[in-house]
């Protein structure tokens, strides 16, 4: 399989069924009505059409948000697009700019950081799980438009390589045992986010972060409330993601 958004392509019929497909592959994709070589795609343009017995289905680029929602494969709990474009605007990430991370979990965060630091920018990011790191590598091939990232299988309590970075992100279960490595590899002013899933995790953090002199921003949670796609009886979806996390952000102040 090739790697990069550019050979993924959505496949939809306008009516329900979508698929997120690799044009690389020489795999038959099933349709609701037969089926398609996944290379032959390749021929269409996107925002084109082919047709199966009369029935129409376009064929669309993959975007980021498709291939994190629908093709990265998950070990672990990811961050959802909802609270990725928060985080991406509070720690203030933009091109060329230098991240930590840890844990890396899936990699899905560190895909959206990777495509927002750009091809001078780097992200530095920290799994402790070793089973882990094959799927984080082919994860982050599929989706990942620059060679910015730089994945280290390692604790982050056994310490942070990089110094004076711009912003840190932390996603693991206890995120104030290592605030203060953390808080070693920022750079003074720079930015901390956290995300914890649960209340008395927040409280744990504020404490560890007021002990480390950290200006403590702001504590949030996101909500999405999504819609049924009907004109004629637009309402919200019956279901909706009740929780995914708190998000918690700080600036490194010095002394
Ligand atoms: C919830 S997942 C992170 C998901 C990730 N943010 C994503 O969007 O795909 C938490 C990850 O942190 C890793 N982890 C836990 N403690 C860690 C530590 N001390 N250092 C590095 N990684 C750690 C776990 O193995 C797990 O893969």
């Amino acid at each position: 399989m090739s790697k990069g958004l550019h050979t993924k392509r959505i496949i939809t019929d306008n009516e329900g069924f979508k698929k997120v497909v690799d044009i690389e592959s020489s795999r038959k994709i099933g349709l609701p009505n037969g089926f398609v070589i996944a290379r032959d795609l390749k021929q269409i343009q996107p925002g084109n059409f082919f047709e199966i017995k009369g029935k129409r289905y376009y064929v669309l680029s993959c975007d980021l948000y498709e291939y994190v929602m629908s093709k990265l494969k998950r070990r672990t709990q990811i961050i959802y697009p909802k609270d990725i474009g928060y985080i991406l605007i509070k720690l203030d990430i933009s091109p060329g700019k230098r991240i930590g991370e840890a844990g890396t979990g899936s990699g899905a965060l560190t895909i959206f950081f990777s495509r927002a630091v750009g091809k001078e920018g780097r992200v530095y990011t920290y799994e402790k799980r070793k089973d882990f790191i094959e799927l984080i590598q082919r994860n982050l091939a599929g989706g990942r438009e620059f060679e910015n990232v730089v994945l280290y299988n390692r604790a982050v309590e056994e310490g942070i390589h990089e110094k004076e970075l711009d912003a840190f992100f932390l996603d693991l279960k206890e995120p104030w045992e290592v605030l203060d490595i953390v808080a070693e590899a920022l750079k003074p002013d720079g930015y901390l986010g956290v995300l914890v899933p649960t209340t008395n995790q927040i409280s744990q953090t504020l404490k560890t972060l007021e002990n480390l002199n950290f200006l403590i921003s702001e504590v949030v949670e996101i909500m999405i409330r999504e819609y049924k796609l009907n004109a004629d009886r637009f309402r919200p979806n019956d279901i909706m993601v009740g929780h995914t996390g708190y998000l918690i952000f700080a600036r490194k102040l010095e002394g």
